[in-house]
Formats: C-alpha cells, sequence, structure tokens
C-alpha cells in the first residue's frame, strides 16, 4: 500500500498547512464527479485521515500488520453532494471585475487565485453553506447565523440555492440571486458563489454590526 504521503503527493516532512492544501487538491480530481473513481476518491480520504490521526513515516500501514485491529472507515460524501466553487469578492474590487461577467470564474481560474479566495468544496446535505465552509477551513464572514443580519451574504453566480421564508434580504436582492449563507445551501449538483458579499454596497447598507452578536467572525 503506498504510504499517505504517496497518496497526496507530498513529502514526508510535509507540515500541516501543506497536509491541508494537498488533500483539498487531490480529493477534486479524485472524486468521481470530477473524473476520479470511488476506490481513489476513498484512498486519498484515507490517507488524508491517517496523517490527521499521527501517522508518521515508517508506520506500518494495515496490508503489513495484519494483526491490527482493522480500523472502521468513514464513508466517503455522497458522489451528487453539491459542488461548490467559490470566489471572495474583494478579489473582484482588486481586478475590476463584476458580480455580472459572464466569466467571471473562467478569469478567476486564469488569474491564478489561490484558497482561501477561489477554491472549491463540497456541501454536505445536512450543513448551510456557511457550515459547510467552516468544515473545509474557511473562516467566511458570519454574526447572527440566523438570517437577520447580512454578515454572511453570498451570491449565487450559477446553480441553484433557495432561500428560506425568514430573512432580512429584500426582494430585489434575492432576485439578484443574494443569499445568506447562514441559512441556505445549493440543491444543485454544481454552483458558482461568490463570497465577502457584505463588502457590496446594497448589502452593505442592511448590515447589523457583528458587535451585536456573541460569536461574530473575526474578519470583521
Ligand atoms: S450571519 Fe447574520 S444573516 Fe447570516
Amino acid at each position: 500500500m503506498e504510504s499517505p504521503f504517496d497518496v497526496l503527493g507530498i513529502s514526508p516532512d510535509a507540515d500541516d498547512g501543506e497536509i491541508v492544501d494537498a488533500y483539498r487538491e487531490r480529493v477534486k480530481e479524485a472524486h468521481p464527479d470530477q473524473g476520479g473513481s470511488t476506490a481513489e476518491f476513498q484512498a486519498v480520504k484515507t490517507a488524508y485521515e491517517r496523517l490527521q490521526n499521527g501517522y508518521e513515516p515508517g508506520d506500518p500501514l494495515p496490508e503489513e500488520s495484519p494483526a491490527a485491529d482493522p480500523e472502521p472507515e468513514e464513508a466517503p460524501p455522497e458522489p451528487d453532494d453539491p459542488l461548490v466553487e467559490f470566489l471572495n469578492f474583494e478579489v473582484l474590487e482588486d481586478h475590476g471585475w463584476s458580480l455580472d461577467d459572464e466569466d467571471l470564474f473562467e478569469k478567476a481560474a486564469d488569474a491564478n487565485l489561490r484558497s482561501p479566495d477561489f477554491g472549491q468544496f463540497y456541501v454536505d446535505p445536512n450543513d448551510t453553506l456557511l457550515e459547510a465552509a467552516e468544515k473545509n477551513g474557511f473562516a467566511w464572514p458570519f454574526a447572527c447565523r440566523g438570517g437577520a443580519c447580512t454578515n454572511c451574504a453570498v451570491a449565487v453566480v450559477e446553480g441553484e440555492m433557495p432561500s428560506p421564508a425568514s430573512h432580512i434580504l429584500p426582494p430585489d436582492l434575492t432576485e439578484k440571486g443574494i443569499r445568506l449563507s447562514c441559512i441556505a445551501a445549493p440543491i444543485s449538483d454544481d454552483a458558482k458563489i461568490v463570497y465577502n458579499l457584505k463588502h457590496l454596497p446594497e448589502v452593505s447598507e442592511l448590515l447589523l454590526p457583528a458587535s451585536r452578536f456573541e460569536q461574530a467572525s473575526s474578519t470583521d
């Protein structure tokens, strides 16, 4: 069996950040929806979990120690979990791009942007978009986590993300695809999302200050 380092394509002395970056890249490549296979996807997840659990170079792997207790493998995410491609709104401002640009995400891909400004993650069916972002290690803005402050606003550029009935956004913004990531999640197979939309003027004028809520994001 390949070592977890080989599976993720990193050297045995890779630090935690390099391991996480390599995992995020490999798990996308290996996902069945992206041309990989279930076996490859599972191998990448298993390798990452072993490294998270303290695997060191030279430690025996299951095939090399048949007497070891079999470890229960975590089931991979359902292949049909929504895949979100995200982009930081502040990048649009820096590059002079617009939410209305039809090729916005193509331009972002060509600009060699990196996480956390640009990337992808899957959304578990039980999670809101904000929860999914946080599970994947991203600190997206929030304050109330209940649809009342607009700090978590995102723009749905592509895909479907229904908006719950009760929230602070006016109809003209929801008609433009603005959603609150703390109370909504995509339901389409793929979605393109611009986050950090609190800097958009129409959204910023609705903001309630994060100081009114106990667990506000430090990105304010
Ligand atoms: S965090 Fe306040 S509306 Fe989402």
